[in-house]
């Protein structure tokens, strides 16, 4: 028998685990037993705590080992200035997005709103990508009550996103342009360690694509060199008790992931 690991409690599911009895369905129920969080009680993140999920973030595999990653850790005042912010040009760009003449006029006079950086992320998906993304969209405003023909209330959910949900914690990932969709791939190794780890914690997490469009007002707050552009943010805190936290999105199956074999072998 081993000793006990004495993990703390996830949030959604109770998870036990002792090295005497690691079996292989653990992980499988573990890993699925995490959500995205999109509301989170104002609750501090210790800051101990705030380390030791950032040190488990390293332990991912990683390109050569060159980890071609930063992260902004924005909490307190910081956290407030940049949601202030980004809340303000979310305001100006819903604004200029209202269908008619006078608000395209209004996007000549007041340039606020639109995307500084990284505007690849505010395109449209692909045919064989929308359907998912159209999916999990319908069915999380769905799940809230949220009408996807009231602009209002869905402007209203998505402005969530610059109040990072009410999380204590934002985390700004950036990678390092040298190493182009390598560094990308590292970068998402180690947050999947770091949400997990935030999992295992008793901790929600989201991460936020949304953020990257103002890129600049996070360059405001930190020392960022040119040679890195920022991929992501991740809303980081205890989630609270909202119905949104419950939402439960599609999972597609694993045939719709895997590459059929070529019909004709090439010579
Ligand atoms: C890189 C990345 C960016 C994301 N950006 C956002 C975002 O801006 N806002 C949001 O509410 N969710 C965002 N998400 C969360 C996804 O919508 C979510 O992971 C997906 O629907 C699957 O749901 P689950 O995380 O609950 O399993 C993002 C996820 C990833 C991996």
């Amino acid at each position: 028998m081993g000793p006990e690991l004495n993990l703390p409690v996830g949030y959604h599911e109770p998870v036990s685990i002792s090295n005497s009895n690691i079996e292989s369905a653990w992980i499988s129920e573990f890993l699925a037993s995490r959500r995205s969080t999109r509301d989170f009680l104002p609750t501090e993140v210790p800051a101990d705590l705030l380390h030791q999920i950032l040190a488990d973030s390293l332990t991912a595999p990683s390109w050569s080992n060159t980890r071609p990653f930063k992260v902004a850790v924005a909490t307190g005042e910081v956290r407030d200035r940049i949601s202030a912010d980004f809340l303000d040009r979310w305001q100006a760009l819903s604004e200029i997005m209202e269908p008619g003449w006078r608000n395209k006029l209004r996007l000549l006079r007041n340039r606020r709103g639109l995307p500084a950086k990284n505007r690849s992320t505010a395109k449209s998906y692909v045919p064989e990508l929308k359907p998912r993304a159209q999916r999990v969209g319908k069915e999380l405003y769905e799940f809230v009550g949220v009408n996807r023909d009231d602009k209002q209330a869905r402007d209203a959910q998505w402005a969530k996103n610059y109040s990072f949900f009410g999380a204590p914690v934002e985390l700004f990932i950036f990678i390092h342009k040298s190493l182009h969709v390598y560094a990308a791939s590292d970068a998402g190794l180690m947050m999947q360690n770091l949400i997990m780890s935030a999992h295992a914690r008793g901790l929600g997490t989201c991460a936020q694509g949304s953020v990257n469009i103002w890129e600049n007002v996070v360059r405001s707050e930190f020392e960022v060199s040119k040679d890195y552009r920022m991929i992501c943010g991740i809303a980081l805190g205890y989630p609270s008790k909202a119905k949104v936290n419950q939402f439960q999105a599609h999972r597609i199956d694993v045939s719709e992931m895997l590459l059929p074999p070529l019909k004709v072998k090439p010579e």
